[in-house]
């Protein structure tokens, strides 16, 4: 648990207005992650391989409800070929994310990390596929899965509720990201930023849950509403809340991985420049067939070209160079982290 005076300090930072304190809150947290981490910003192929989703999350544009969402999965070969071009780029992570779609039973999903961790051993291999039970993660992880992405969204119960159908709860998604933890996976969990309801008090709760959890990973991006969900039309997140939070919890976890997201690059030219100014040191570019690029759309407006596509890898090394960093190849693990044996 965080002292009173931690999360008044906290509080302070997610909310001021004062420009000069910002600049010293951002000054703190590259420092943090230059003790850490040096110049060096990590890449991750990021492979977008189904969006055919069983749940109904009210932010989210490939929600099952949206059925103007034009649906795709790729096949084994195709993940594999993702992983040709991404390796031959100079990807030492792969991340297959997707919806939760049970066409990729937990066997069929464990074959294609195993496929992948077969071909390339100096590669670590991410999974985002979402909320499955104790039992599948274990053999995600047995099959060689190094570290899983499930964001928690929000550690308030009753914002959960209101970003969530009733089927799904706050309960079980830290019941997940425990498991997964146990497991053995370096785990990220994550939160949007200025969702619908999300108060002060909420960032604060997602601060305290990310200070008890500690997780290797940390996902923040701002919320952007989606056309063809029931959050059309509500306020997206700003960049500068967005910022202050990648700079708190940068200080809150000294050694996390925390990536310039897509979202935060989607509602600023250089946002993604502006969160590594702020404590990330992570860029996860989309390795995805481009035929299938503009179907992955988790809310308006995402981006999928320009720095954000791997095979423009040389746009976003000269824009790292231009603030003072260097994308690095290799896996980019977190620092001290030790594979836990089976
Ligand atoms: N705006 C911003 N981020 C979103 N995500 C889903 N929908 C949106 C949206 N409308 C994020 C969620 C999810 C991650 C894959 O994308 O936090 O965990």
């Amino acid at each position: 648990m965080a002292t009173t005076g931690e999360r008044e300090q906290w509080r302070e930072w997610i909310e001021t207005k004062n420009k000069v304190l910002e600049e010293q809150l951002y000054a703190l947290a590259r420092q943090t992650r230059e003790n850490w981490y040096g110049k060096d910003v990590y890449i991750r192929g990021l492979i977008e391989f189904t969006n055919y989703c069983k749940n109904d999350c009210y932010y989210c544009g490939i929600r099952r409800s949206n059925n103007k969402a034009l649906r795709y999965r790729l096949t084994e070969e195709e993940i594999l070929a993702c992983c040709k071009t991404g390796y031959e780029l100079g990807f030492r992570t792969f991340v297959l994310q997707g919806g939760e779609d049970l066409f990729f039973t937990d066997l069929r999903l464990a074959r294609i990390v195993a496929a992948i961790k077969e071909t390339y051993l100096d590669c670590a291999v991410t999974l985002s596929v979402g909320e499955r039970s104790r039992k599948s993660y274990e053999m995600f992880y047995e099959a060689g899965a190094d570290r899983y992405l499930l964001r928690h969204e929000t550690a308030n119960d009753a914002h959960y509720g209101q970003l969530h159908p009733k089927e799904m709860s706050l309960e079980n998604r830290k019941r997940c990201l425990w498991d997964l933890k146990e497991i053995g996976f370096q785990v990220g969990a994550g939160m949007m930023v200025g969702s619908p309801g999300q108060t002060v008090e909420c960032i604060l709760e997602d601060l305290e849950f990310l200070k008890e959890l500690q997780p290797d990973m940390v996902g923040i991006g701002p919320f952007i509403p989606h056309c063809e969900t029931p959050f059309y039309g509500q306020k997206a997140g700003t960049v500068d809340q967005t910022l202050r939070l990648l700079a708190v919890v940068r200080l809150i976890l000294p050694q996390v991985l925390l990536p310039a997201t897509t979202a935060l690059g989607t509602i600023e030219q250089d946002g993604r420049e502006r969160g590594m100014l702020a404590g990330a040191n992570v860029v996860m570019p989309n390795l995805s067939p481009s035929n299938v690029r503009d179907k992955y759309q988790l809310y308006d407006g995402k981006l999928c070209t320009g720095s954000e596509a791997a095979e423009n890898l040389d746009n976003l090394k000269r824009s790292m160079e231009a603030i003072g960093y260097r994308v690095v190849s290799g896996r980019g693990d977190r620092a001290g982290y030790v594979r836990k044996a089976i």
